[in-house]
């Protein structure tokens, strides 16, 4: 039997973002999910600016009519409806599509990918004072964040949450992102595993080969967790219960491979 797992980051919507080019593209990658386990997706396309929240009715509709045609598909999947905010200084969670099924608590939000905008730190803080938590997108795929692990320490400290992407795990950007994303999980600086899938072949919605791995690597207690039990609750708008996070280095340590590889180069 599959294991149970919700998805709270895909581009499933189609004509929306960068993601699902047609409906048939986005039924395709919903009925894969659905075939491998996946109970819940969360539909989060990109919204880029405050004023781009002005087309939420045009989104809602378009997630109603996907609504549909999965029903008609006979398929039990759920598809629950949020976004991925790009962050701006002047971010507003007054719409419907910014929170996870629209619960005023849970939202997704991304960074540049070659820095962390100056203003982030004190903005994703003043919402966590208002109890909104912020779930930070890939955070192991930023550059900031790698050049400064010790900074998502800082920022779970302060109230956020960490969403790592099932791609980085399994090497899919790099060595960089993959030793940070590990790092993350082992001292309690991740709280979801999604998929950021954007298309029905390459960077799909999948989670089921991430989900083995790290069920062998780390038990299925904190699979579960990473993939089922913490999804749930941000889309129910339960409090989720984080272990106690453990500071990160500064400088991450090169793994054993990547020393070896240093020895070599030297001789
Ligand atoms: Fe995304």
């Amino acid at each position: 039997m599959n294991p149970k797992m919700i998805d709270i980051h895909s581009h499933i919507l189609p004509y929306t973002d960068d993601g699902a080019e047609t409906w048939e593209n986005s039924l395709t990658m919903i009925k894969n999910a659905d075939a491998e386990g996946i109970r819940v997706i969360v539909a989060t396309p990109h919204v880029l600016s405050e004023h781009h929240f002005k087309e939420e009715e045009e989104i809602i509709k378009k997630y109603l009519k996907l609504k549909k045609k999965v029903k008609k598909e006979g398929l039990k999947i759920e598809i629950v409806l949020a976004c991925e905010i790009y962050a701006q200084p002047d971010t507003s969670l007054n719409h419907k599509i910014a929170t996870l099924n629209s619960n005023g608590k849970y939202f997704l939000i991304e960074f540049p990918m070659n820095s962390i905008p100056k203003f982030a730190p004190e903005k994703l803080f003043d919402f966590a004072m208002d109890e909104k938590v912020p779930i930070v997108a890939h955070p192991e795929r930023n550059a900031g964040f790698q050049t400064r692990p010790d900074f998502i320490y800082e920022y779970v400290q302060r109230g956020s949450l960490m969403q790592i992407n099932q791609g980085s795990l399994l090497g899919r950007f790099g060595e960089r992102a993959k030793t940070l994303a590990f790092k993350m999980i082992e001292n309690n600086l991740a709280h979801f595993i999604a998929s950021d899938g954007h298309k029905k072949d390459t960077r799909t919605v999948t989670l089921i080969e991430c989900y083995h791995l790290i069920t062998e690597k780390y038990g299925k207690h904190i699979a579960h967790r990473l993939f089922y039990e913490n999804p749930l609750k941000a889309i129910q708008g339960e409090k989720i219960k984080t272990g106690e996070p453990l500071p990160i280095e500064r400088e991450l340590k090169k793994g054993f491979w990547d020393r070896v590889k240093g020895i070599r180069n030297r001789l």
